[in-house]
């Protein structure tokens, strides 16, 4: 099988994701899938989530015929890796919150985890802070508005800055935190404001290269069609995009990433309980 490598979100936010691939591999197929219908995920029920993300998956998948899955969303990975796995016969990369490397790049030894309510909450990323930050002082904050507004600046809408402060706010009781784990993808797309909003340097740490170094050994004993070079005609799906909701202001969002504009992505609507 050869095929593009197929990155998925809930929404805009696996873009920051594309960039650092692209950084890392410039030539290799891509493609993007969002389940933008039901964006947040964040705030949404687990049972619900894990089987929606299946859905999502598994058409996508189809669709692109793609070689590998980047789950380019934390919410997602933190709960439903395994079952992706279980389910896909492609390689399946997740991204969990870059614990490891904010511990490295800490001086004083208080970071933060700055991530959407389902991220911080959940057991996997107890065990990652446990892991890897045990000698240090690990805030875990919520701040779901903050995909909102990521969502928002891409389209080319005025960010809130009461919004991102008051997301923010509680880091800054911590006087000695000096690096905060953006532990969600869309995050990285708002570090100017965030840095903007914040009394003093902080070092943001998110996990974009951590995903592309990952790509690259995926990549490496995969078909030629998807390598860096290997092009090949057959391969429709480089470039393309799927969307739950492929309307509004996502086509031309997703054109300045290189994707062309998105395909509806035909999944069954289950209702959820909050
Ligand atoms: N971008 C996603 C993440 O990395 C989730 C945003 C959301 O839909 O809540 O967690």
């Amino acid at each position: 099988m050869s095929g593009p490598i197929l990155i998925f979100d809930s929404g805009v936010g696996g873009l920051s994701v594309v960039a650092a691939i692209r950084t890392r591999l410039p030539e290799v197929a891509l493609c993007y899938a969002c389940d933008n219908a039901m964006l947040p995920y964040g705030t949404k029920p687990d049972e619900w989530l894990v089987q929606r993300i299946l859905d999502v998956c598994q058409a996508a998948v189809a669709v692109s015929h793609a070689s590998a899955l980047v789950v380019a969303c934390n919410t997602a990975s933190t709960l439903a890796l395994e079952a992706l796995r279980n389910h896909l016969e492609i390689p399946v990369i997740g991204t969990v919150p870059a614990i490891k490397p904010a511990v490295a790049a800490s001086r004083s030894g208080h970071l933060a985890l700055l991530a959407t309510s389902a991220t911080v909450h959940r057991p996997y990323t107890r065990r990652l802070i446990d892991d890897f930050a045990g000698d240090c002082r690990v805030m875990r904050l919520a701040a779901d508005p903050l995909v909102e507004q990521a969502e928002r600046q891409l389209a080319g809408e005025p960010l809130d800055p009461d919004v991102i402060s008051a997301c923010l706010a509680p880091l800054w009781e911590e006087t000695a935190l000096d690096t905060v784990v953006l532990g969600c993808t869309h995050f990285p797309l708002l570090i100017p404001a965030l840095a903007a909003a914040a009394p003093r340097p902080i070092t943001w740490v998110d996990s974009g290269d951590a995903i592309a170094r990952r790509v690259v050994q995926v990549v490496a004993p995969l078909p030629c069609s998807t390598r860096p070079g290997g092009g090949n005609p057959g391969v429709e799906a480089h470039g393309a995009s799927w969307a739950t909701a492929p309307g509004g202001t996502l086509a031309p969002v997703l054109s300045r990433y290189g994707f062309a504009a998105p395909g509806r992505l035909m999944v069954a609507t289950t209702a959820f309980e909050s």
